[in-house]
């Protein structure tokens, strides 16, 4: 065995087409019948690839059918070996040269390398003879240097493994004469050397030996039974050494072929002549079939171009003694476009991340058409609109690459129909479905249908309570669209995030964790995420806001007159007051808000019905009717102040009236309190108290309501008084922190007093006050209250201590 590297030749060659190919061209020999596993040759070294990395480029030998499996590379050491066994005579009969075609394909970058094994002939066949033995008859009177034709052995093997020599073996009569035809086949023609007499012997056996060239040598022999005859007689002559013959393939049944003959110069019997094939490949045996009398070649099984292209036949005549000739046929078969041809995958990625950039090589395709010329070359095609496309890459391969970008979410799968069609006419194609599927890359965050959330909670909830639920999407697949929900850190109030709310991982519920109080804060915010199970995960968050709507949970304040302690208040109302004049107010506040801050007075219980009646919403106490002298001096009444909660709370007090003019008149407190227990000197403190106080607060009102005309967002608003913020009208939209518009059923009625133009005031509470300090909860109107008085350094309530 032995093999050739690169020649300089071979280097030369690819020098002048490095610009066109980047493959290499391998020539090796070795002989037929090698044994499975031999090596016959090192093709990563020959060709200069390493040998580590022909697993990862997928080395593999590609053939055309034909010459299927006889030839393996070992991708450890790079060795091509012998896979099955070869044999010549069947691969290439008696072709000189026998080379077979491979193909070394890597992939990554896709490399082609072409590799010829040329086939040598050993002696492996003997010399045969069409027959066994043969039957010659001579006439008696045949001259000495008669000559009589033997057909010629033959032997599979070529060259000189091929017939070299006959023998004939010792006898009396005849000596042997080798004779070599125009194509070179060597036979023997037996000379009568001595006379035949046919009385003396008129039968005789010859043992006629073929030799071969080869080592060792091998012989065949024929055993040629002479008959001695008394008459003439010729052998046939054909009219041509040599028939040649083209022959369409997939001719029909019975067409003819050729029609050979020979001609006899013998008369009657003798002269009658008939064809037999003698010498025939068990191939040719299958499709032709010879008339015995007209000599005619006729088909009689499926011709293909692609079995094989040209059949040699020989033909034998022979006449009535027996005396024979042969001849050979040529049989030319023609191509015809009967083979569609043929798409075959050779590597696939499958699945494709959906990332990969566009230009990538996806896989590999062959087309191969067993025609030939025309009707072999092909065009190779996608013809559907997919992100792929097909690049000519060597010889009949094609790489199938992206054209754009992929994604998985849009698509994904693909069935990508490739089309071939060869040049033949009528052309034949064929197509070929590669189904593509593209892998999931986490490329989608999750995304909430909303782009933020509100959630209403009436206060005093329950823990636990269900406020909303978020939902995000993420198109992508398994885990990588796995949406998980969680908090993000934060404060409310001071107090991390997650002591307000939880939010179920899973579903997106949030619920409280704790009982909200509307008087603490009315709303507030919180950042949901939503993240994948990706690696890398992706995120997307979104804000929660969480607005508390007030339940009528606080009765009441009356701020004045005070009803802690025991303390009283008495207001002086003159002898000369005249119906409808104001006497007092009474003032107090709800720490809810909207209807449950909207107050009304009433007096539930006086010492004289008919004489003072309270406005029902400013809380004035004015008399109804001019003060007589009848009235009774001392006045009691009892006021109380209703919220319109639902169930409305609501609070009392007592006021204490005095008709006098003149303090002197003042009788004793003590009698006018239910539960007097003051000092008669304390009593007169009071009453000073009491009327300076009266003065006092007429002299606050005007200031308040200097202040509040000042204000941009009065708590204390003065009836009639024409600045009544439009931010408050129309009252059913109210903006809630300034994010968005509160819906009209969480919207509360700012309640403005529509009583005396005088001293009317109402505390309105606005949604937007939220500054209350962490440790104040149900005084927050008071404190308004207080704040604006306290410009004032004093206090609205007279205690009478
Ligand atoms: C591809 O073909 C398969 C099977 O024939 C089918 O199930 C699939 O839906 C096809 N895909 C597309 C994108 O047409
Ligand atoms: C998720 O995406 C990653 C890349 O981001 C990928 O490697 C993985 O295979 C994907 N998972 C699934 C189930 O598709
Ligand atoms: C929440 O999302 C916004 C915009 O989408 C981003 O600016 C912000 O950084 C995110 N916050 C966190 C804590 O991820």
């Amino acid at each position: 065995m032995d093999y050739r590297h690169w020649g300089l030749r071979g280097l030369v060659f690819i020098f002048i087409v490095l610009l066109h190919f980047t493959n290499g061209d391998l020539d090796y020999s070795i002989q037929e019948e090698m044994k499975h596993g031999s090596i016959i040759g090192n093709v990563a070294k020959d060709l200069g690839i390493d040998v580590g990395r022909m697993t990862a480029r997928k080395a593999r030998i590609e053939t055309e059918r034909n010459s299927k499996g006889y030839c393996d590379v070992n991708l450890r050491t790079g060795d091509l070996t012998v896979a099955k066994r070869i044999d010549r005579e069947e691969l290439c009969g008696e072709k000189a040269s026998c080379i077979l075609k491979f193909e070394l394909l890597l992939e990554s970058p896709l490399e082609l390398n072409r590799i010829s094994l040329n086939i040598k002939d050993i002696n492996d066949n003997a010399p045969l003879f069409p027959k066994d033995a043969i039957k010659l008859e001579i006439r008696e009177s045949a001259d000495k240097g008669a000559r009589y034709r033997v057909n010629a052995a033959h032997d599979a093997d070529i060259g000189q493994n091929g017939v070299q020599s006959y023998i004939l073996h010792d006898n009396r009569h005849f000596i042997l004469n080798t004779q070599t035809t125009s194509a070179g086949i060597k036979y023997a023609e037996l000379v009568l050397d001595q006379e035949l007499d046919r009385e003396e012997q008129h039968e005789m056996k010859l043992l006629l030996t073929a030799l071969d060239g080869g080592s060792p040598q091998r012989s065949g022999t024929l055993t040629i039974d002479v008959t001695v005859l008394d008459a003439n007689d010729n052998a046939p002559v054909f009219s041509q050494a040599v028939y040649e013959a083209s022959l369409p393939e997939n001719s029909p049944m019975k067409t003819q072929v050729i029609t050979v003959s020979a001609t006899d110069a013998d008369e009657g019997v003798n002269g009658e002549v008939t064809y037999e094939f003698s010498k025939m490949s068990d191939k040719s045996r299958k499709l032709f079939s010879l008339d015995q009398k007209t000599g005619d070649v006729t088909v009689i099984g499926d011709i293909d171009f692609e079995e094989g292209s040209k059949y040699e036949i020989y033909v034998e005549a022979k006449d009535g003694y027996g005396l024979s000739t042969d001849t050979k046929v040529i049989v030319f078969i023609t191509d015809d476009n009967d083979n569609a041809p043929i798409i075959s995958l050779k590597s696939l990625t499958n699945p494709v991340p959906e990332n990969v950039s566009p230009g990538t090589e996806i896989g590999i395709i062959n087309v191969e058409d067993i025609d030939s010329e025309q009707n072999r070359q092909v065009r190779c095609f996608i013809q559907q609109s997919v992100p792929f496309k097909l690049i000519p890459s060597i010889k009949n391969y094609y790489s199938l690459v992206t054209t754009d970008t992929l994604d998985r979410e849009l698509m994904p799968n693909y069935n990508i129909t490739i089309t071939v069609i060869d040049e033949g006419s009528p052309p034949l194609s064929s197509f070929k479905t590669v189904q593509v599927s593209i892998a999931d890359v986490n490329d989608n965050p999750p995304v909430f249908d909303e782009q933020s959330y509100s959630a209403y909670v009436s206060e005093n909830n329950k823990p636990g309570h269900t406020l909303c639920a978020v939902t995000a999407r993420d198109p992508d697949w398994r885990q990588n669209g796995t949406v998980i929900y969680s908090l993000l850190p934060g404060e409310v109030n001071g107090a991390p995030v997650s002591s307000y709310l939880s939010v179920n991982g899973d579903t997106g519920v949030i619920q409280s964790v704790r009982s909200f109080d509307y008087e603490q804060f009315n709303s507030f915010k919180v950042y949901v995420m939503a993240r994948d199970n990706g690696s890398p995960p992706l995120s997307s968050n979104v804000t929660v806001s969480v607005f508390i709507t007030d339940v009528n949970d606080n009765t009441p304040q009356i701020l004045y007159p005070a009803t802690e302690g025991n303390s009283f208040m008495t207001e002086l109302v003159p002898n000369a007051a005249q119906g409808g004049s104001l006497v007092s107010k009474v003032i107090a506040v709800d720490g809810d808000s909207g209807q449950n801050a909207w107050l009304s007075y009433h007096i539930i219980k006086s010492t004289d019905p008919g004489l003072f009646k309270i406005d029902l919403h400013s809380g004035e106490i004015r008399t109804q009717r001019d003060i007589s002298d009848s009235d009774n001096m001392k006045q009691n009444i009892i006021v109380a102040v209703k919220d319109n909660g639902q169930p409305s709370l609501s609070a009392t007090c007592s006021m204490f009236l005095l008709i006098s003019d003149n303090l002197a008149e003042v009788p004793e407190l003590k009698d006018m309190a239910y539960e007097d227990t003051s000092s008669k000197l304390t009593s007169y403190l009071i009453i000073a108290l009491v009327s300076v106080s009266t003065f006092f607060l007429t002299f606050i009102i005007i200031i308040l309501g200097l202040r509040f005309c000042q204000r941009r967002k009065p708590r204390l608003l003065f009836d009639g008084a024409v600045a009544i913020p439009s931010s408050y009208l129309p009252p059913n939209y109210a903006d809630v922190d300034g994010t968005g518009t509160l819906r009209s059923t969480y919207n509360y009625d700012a309640y403005l007093t529509t009583g005396s133009r005088t001293s009317d005031f109402k505390f309105v509470t606005s949604y937007n006050d939220n500054t209350l300090p962490a440790d104040q909860t149900l005084r927050k109107n008071p404190t308004d209250f207080e704040e604006v008085f306290g410009d004032l350094d004093s206090s609205p309530e007279v205690n009478i201590n």
